[in-house]
This record gives structure tokens, sequence and C-alpha cells, in this order.
């Protein structure tokens, strides 16, 4: 398969110095890639900054906003099979970024954003015979939230976890298809799932 893996965070910079983003650090699309390529699928990974190296038998392409990795992602989806979207994606950016670093001024200052692509949501919207893997990371209400992501970005598969996941080596996942199933499983680490991931949309593929 071709497989085309989201991971990481996204940095959206108000001036050149500082940004909005969130505490993914790149881990969960890393163990992705890793495990997609170990299985022998050409695999693309694009990935928000992380301080991770590139994973062995992968090609990544690194960025940096939201609307930097949908550029990406639009570029890489019409040549892959199957898309797995692990990646923080910031939901609004500012509206505008300072050309010079914000001086310290008022006691309070407004700061105005934009939503920014759902950048698997696109893919859902133009998905064809390919696969679709999403997550969701709740703090409340997960079960109803992530089944209604699923449905609304046409996923074949969705990872529901919380916010203690951000960075950990070991997650707690549930994961929820449209058939209404859904498997909860407790602490394993994100290799593992990553692998089980692979093997549960290879199975889909057959
Ligand atoms: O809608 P929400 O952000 O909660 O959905 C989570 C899923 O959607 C994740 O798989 C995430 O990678 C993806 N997503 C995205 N682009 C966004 C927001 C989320 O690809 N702007």
């Amino acid at each position: 398969m071709r497989v085309l893996i989201t991971g990481g965070p996204t940095h959206e910079y108000l001036d050149p110095v500082r940004c909005l983003t969130n505490p993914s650090t790149g881990r969960m699309g890393m163990a992705l890639a890793r495990a997609a390529a170990k299985r022998g699928h050409r695999t693309v990974l694009v990935t928000g900054p992380t301080i991770f190296p590139d994973p062995k038998g992968v090609r990544v392409v690194r960025v940096v906003s939201a609307l930097d990795m949908d550029r990406a992602v639009r570029r890489e989806f019409p040549i892959c099979d199957v898309v797995i979207g692990s990646a923080a994606v910031s939901d609004y950016r500012p509206e505008s970024a300072a050309a010079s670093k914000i001086k310290k001024g008022p006691a309070m200052m407004t700061l105005r954003l934009l939503k920014n692509p759902d950048v698997l949501g696109g893919c859902g919207a133009r998905k064809g015979k390919r696969l679709l893997v999403g997550f969701a990371l709740e703090t409340d209400c997960g079960l109803e939230n992530a089944a209604d992501k699923m449905r609304r970005k046409r996923l074949d598969l969705i990872v529901l976890n919380g916010p203690e996941s951000f960075g950990a080596n070991r997650i707690g996942p549930t994961l929820l298809t449209p058939d209404g199933k859904r498997r909860a499983f407790g602490a394993m680490t994100k290799d593992r799932l990553a692998a089980k991931i692979v093997v549960f949309v290879e199975g889909l593929r057959r």
C-alpha cells in the first residue's frame, strides 16, 4: 500500500518568535510511519515540528503550519491508498502575522483568529477508494465526539484517546469503526498501537 501519515503539532506564528501550538510531540506519527515501512508499505510522513529524526525507509515532509500541512497532504493525496491522520492540527491561526516581534504594551490585547482547513476532513471529502484513519483526543463525551468525527470525515477507523497521550510513550486507546463496534484497550506503547492500526488497514484492503 502507499500510506500517507500526518503527525506532530502545527505552529501558527503571530510574529517571528511566537506561535499558537499544542503539546503534541510527533511521537505517534513517527511510530505509525515506522510500523508502515516495516511492513513493506511505501510510506510518506507529513509531520509538524518535532525533535524526532526521520524514520528509516520513510519519505518525510516537514511542515510548520496547518496551511503548510494541508498543501503537503493535498500534493501527496492523489498517489496514496491509505491516510492515517494523527497530527494535532491547530483549528485556528492568527489572522495575520506581524513582521517584527510584538512589543509589550497595553494590559489587554485581542488576537483575531481564522479557521484553518481540516486536513483529514479534506481527504474524506475526496476519499474515492482510499482508507482513512483518524485520531480523536477528547476531554469530554469522547465516544460521542469520536463517532461523530468518524462520520463527518468519512473515516474507516478512529482512535479515541485523552490528553495524557501527548508526548507519552504509552496510550490507552479506544478503537471505533463505522459498523458501531468499539474496543477499549489498556495502556500499550505507541509502537504497538501503530502496528495494530497498520494490520487493521491491511485487513480492510483484502
Ligand atoms: O476535528 P478534530 O480536530 O477533533 O479531529 C481529529 C482528527 O482530525 C485527527 O485525526 C486530526 O489529525 C485531524 N485534523 C486534521 N486537520 C484539522 C483538525 C484535525 O487533519 N484542522
